[in-house]
């Protein structure tokens, strides 16, 4: 197939704010504190660090490596170094961008809600029965087609003039929100207790699995790892960009603002009283962000109103700029594979997820578990099939990872991590989430049935 020739990042700030970008989102404010809420505070934090540093950089550092190296799609990046019998891990990332952004759609719908509602007529009392009524349902479903219409809009720009230009204007004013919004909390009164809460470790929690499978789950799914996001991005890469400190700055990056949204959310919730409300919630992810946070800037009156909508932007700018990685994973694939002008897959690619939400956007429970399926399979098996791919099946992925650099010391390590370290911590893990998962799935099914019956 003859096709034009392969779009490029215009510089290295617009890759790296891209990347960063993919990584910073939902996760980091949504899911972030909420694990941490539940499992131990900073003995959860730490265990997620330590994940992150000696499991998630390393393969990150693998997908960038096969994205670069084979300047392709995810698909046919790993048939061009380990021949076609891989490519349905590459057919199972593509899978893996469906049903994230199918569900990830859906919340970033309720975060554009919220948005407007702050800067709109602001947070009433009623917030939490609210929630229930604008989280299912036509309105989600609204909501959900909005979002997904903006996604399709950017990556149908393409690479410079979508996609690196959105990330250029709108990663930097995410972190200035952020940042100021923690300092503000700093300032409020009773704001000690939350950040006790945050920062001291509750060394009993953390002796459970499913404190490790959380935390690992959460590496990934934050990073964007296991499902070729950050491989497509890279395959717009030059080959003179330095992937080990893209890497590192990207690893920093993410989980910079993940503590630092901590740092947003507990104060304030804390300052307000309304602890109780998360800590005991059933509601537990969706409870801390869109049911307490806006009770506190509802009681905290005009002041409320700016912080309030600060907030949500920042929400919305995450969730955007990290829904347009996972478009970008099917919209490649669809553009190499089957030789589709950009418009035209963005269309049909945004089309087909925007259905595929649909259940996600008339039960919460379904879009609980399909994010349970997409973290506990799909993300760390993906990690698996990568680090598996890297460490054993490429020929020299440290030539590949050298180039741009001037040699690093630290290649054979990372290169033994992907052969013998990774593989079993992410078996290890996988034996324990995948009959969880299964377990809460065929209990929905039931609950489902029951329900029609
Ligand atoms: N990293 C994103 C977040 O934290 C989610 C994501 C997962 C994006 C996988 C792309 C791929 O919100």
């Amino acid at each position: 197939m003859a096709s034009a020739p392969r779009e490029h990042w215009s510089s290295r700030t617009g890759f790296v704010l891209a990347a960063i970008g993919s990584a910073v989102g939902l996760g980091n404010m949504w899911r972030f504190s909420y694990l941490a809420a539940e499992n131990g505070g900073a003995a959860f934090v730490v265990l997620y660090l330590t994940i992150t540093l000696a499991v998630g950089i390393p393969v990150l550092l693998a997908e960038l490596v096969i994205g670069r190296g084979s300047q392709q799609s995810p698909i046919r990046a790993l048939a061009h170094f380990g021949g076609r019998a891989w490519k349905p891990l590459g057919g199972v990332f593509v899978a893996a961008g469906f049903l994230i952004l199918s569900y990830y759609s859906v919340i970033a719908g309720w975060t554009v809600r919220y948005a407007l509602i702050a800067l709109g007529e602001g947070f009433g009392q009623d917030v939490a029965e609210h929630f229930s009524e604008v989280a299912v349902g036509w309105d989600a479903f609204g909501y959900h087609v909005a979002f997904m219409a903006i996604t399709v809009f950017v990556v149908a720009g393409g690479i410079r003039g979508g996609i690196e230009r959105t990330a250029l204007v709108l990663m930097p004013t995410l972190f200035a929100i952020v940042v100021g919004l923690a300092l503000y909390a700093a300032t409020l009164q009773g704001a000690g207790p939350g950040y006790a809460y945050y920062l001291s470790v509750d060394l009993e929690k953390l002796l459970h699995w499913s404190v490790l499978k959380d935390a690992a789950g959460q590496a990934f799914f934050s990073l964007s790892l296991g499902m070729g996001a950050m491989l497509t991005f890279a395959s717009y890469l030059k080959r003179d960009e330095h992937l080990p400190n893209s890497s590192l700055v990207i690893g920093f990056a993410d989980v910079a603002v993940a503590f630092v949204a901590g740092l947003v959310v507990f104060p304030l919730i804390f300052a307000l009283g309304l602890e109780e409300r998360i800590v005991g919630s059933k509601l537990g992810t969706v409870g801390a962000l869109f049911i307490t946070l806006p009770q506190a800037f509802a009681e905290m009156g005009a002041i409320g109103r700016g912080v309030g909508s600060l907030f949500f932007v920042a929400l919305v700018v995450g969730a955007l700029t990290s829904a347009i990685s996972l478009l970008e994973v099917v919209v490649s694939s669809a553009i190499d594979g089957l030789g589709w002008p950009r418009r035209r897959a963005a269309l049909v690619a945004g089309g087909a997820i925007t259905l595929l939400g649909a259940p996600s956007a008339w039960n919460t429970d379904v879009l609980g578990l399909v994010d349970q399926i997409a973290n506990n399979f799909f993300l760390l098996g993906g990690g698996l099939g990568l680090a598996l791919f890297v460490g054993w099946i490429m020929r020299d992925p440290i030539a590949e990872a050298a180039g741009g650099t001037e040699g690093i010391g630290w290649f054979p390590l990372w290169r033994w991590l992907l052969r013998l370290a990774v593989p079993a911590f992410l078996i290890f893990v996988l034996a324990y989430a995948v009959p969880e998962t299964w377990e809460a799935a065929r209990n929905l099914f039931a609950d489902l049935l029951g329900r029609s019956a």
